[in-house]
């Protein structure tokens, strides 16, 4: 018998790569990717699994009950991992109720099909939440994030992702809902969705239009390649410590400017053109309100308890992710203009 496995957010960035490494290592494992495709769902980052046997996808809203309700009863998920939410602080700061509605509503209907129908048998059973570091608010010059610092959620999305936490230990603690939480700094890499900062500024390179970098630029992030991501999703999923929690980081911070000069420099090698004509686009402007100074991660209790440590320097990791942006213009036209959006029209319709 087959171990039905949720994944919700399948389709987007870090959710594709996570289905990917499942559907393909474990055959013994049906993964069922349920997936709004929102703006931010594209369906083109599955393409070279999407036919395999131990794979199905549902297009469907997580806070939609009665459908969640129904695909729990069945596929009697016995493990659910998370990771479905209005994802970008920028569009928080516009929108912030749907990122309440899906973040924290969305995790709650989840919690409650899972409890429903596993409350009697909690055993072999996993709900893993996967979340953020922006949870923990913003440090000062020093320190790092720990598995212990107080929440303090500066942005709309953050505030959604904390509660979305909050919920899950509640369910934990109250029913005794077995669930794994990870909080993880900012991810790079393939797929990414060009709004956030690394794959808007490729896309604003090759395109040759400004680099708009908030305030000063002396924010700092603590950066992570995509694929390290989901191992450490996979590893925690398998091995993490019920009612337990761990952070995820690169142990890698940079500060937005340094990091542009860095993508400005292998963008005009890679594209031959002389060596400063990408960093003559950075463009200064206005700052994001609420804007975090500093995010950094105190990774060790995954790497003492585990192993587990980032598998490629940034640099490497950068240049592979820029190598793929070039290679795969399709993909970054399709998305910038919209057409990735007809892709499930045409597979499922
Ligand atoms: P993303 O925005 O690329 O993808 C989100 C996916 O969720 C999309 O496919 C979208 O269609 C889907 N979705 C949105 N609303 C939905 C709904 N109501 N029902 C069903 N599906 C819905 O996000 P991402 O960057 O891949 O992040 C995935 C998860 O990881 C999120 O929970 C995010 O908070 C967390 N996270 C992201 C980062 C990062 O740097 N990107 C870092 C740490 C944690
Ligand atoms: P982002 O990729 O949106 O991730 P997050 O806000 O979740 O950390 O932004 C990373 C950093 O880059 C953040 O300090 C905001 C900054 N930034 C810019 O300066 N310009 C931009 O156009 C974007 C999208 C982000």
């Amino acid at each position: 018998m087959k171990k039905y496995i949720l994944i919700t957010g399948g389709a987007g960035f870090i959710g594709s790569h996570v289905v990917r490494q499942f559907v393909n290592k474990y055959a013994n494992y049906h993964i069922v990717n349920l997936d709004a495709l929102t703006y931010a769902g594209n369906l083109e980052n599955l393409i070279d699994i999407e036919k395999e046997s131990n794979y199905t996808f549902i297009k469907g809203d997580i806070t939609d009950e009665i459908l969640i309700n129904q695909l729990f009863k069945t596929y009697r998920f016995e493990g659910v991992i998370h990771l479905a939410a209005e994802s970008h602080v920028d569009r928080s700061i516009t929108d912030p109720l749907v990122f309440a509605k899906t973040n924290i509503l969305g995790t709650m209907v989840l919690l409650n099909a899972f409890k429903n129908l596993w409350k009697n048998n909690w055993e072999g059973k996993r709900f893993y939440h996967i979340s953020t570091d922006e949870v923990y608010g913003s440090l000062g010059e020093t320190g790092l994030f720990t598995e212990t610092t107080s929440y303090d959620p500066n942005s709309p999305y953050s505030a959604s992702k904390a509660s979305s936490d909050h919920f899950v230990r509640a369910y934990g603690e109250t029913y005794g809902l077995p669930y794994v939480i990870s909080n993880c700094s900012n991810n790079y890499g393939p797929n990414q969705f060009p709004e956030k900062l690394i794959p808007l500024f490729i896309n604003n390179i090759i395109e040759q239009k400004p680099l708009p970098v908030y305030g000063n630029g002396k924010y700092t992030r603590d950066w992570l390649y995509v694929i390290d991501h989901a191992i450490a999703i996979d590893l925690l999923y398998h091995e993490g410590k019920n009612h337990d929690t761990y952070n995820i980081g690169g142990f890698n911070e940079w500060q937005n400017i340094e990091l542009i000069k860095v993508l400005c420099q292998q963008m005009d090698e890679k594209l031959g053109r002389p060596i400063g004509t990408s960093e003559k686009l950075i463009t200064y402007v206005k700052d994001r309100p609420g804007h975090d100074l500093r995010y950094a991660i105190d990774a060790s209790k995954i790497n003492k308890e585990f192993g587990w440590q980032p598998s490629v320097t940034f640099e490497e990791g950068l240049s592979i992710t820029i190598d793929w942006y070039l290679k795969n213009s399709e993909w970054l036209q399709n998305v910038t203009c919209g057409l990735y959006q007809d892709y499930y029209q045409k597979q499922y319709k």
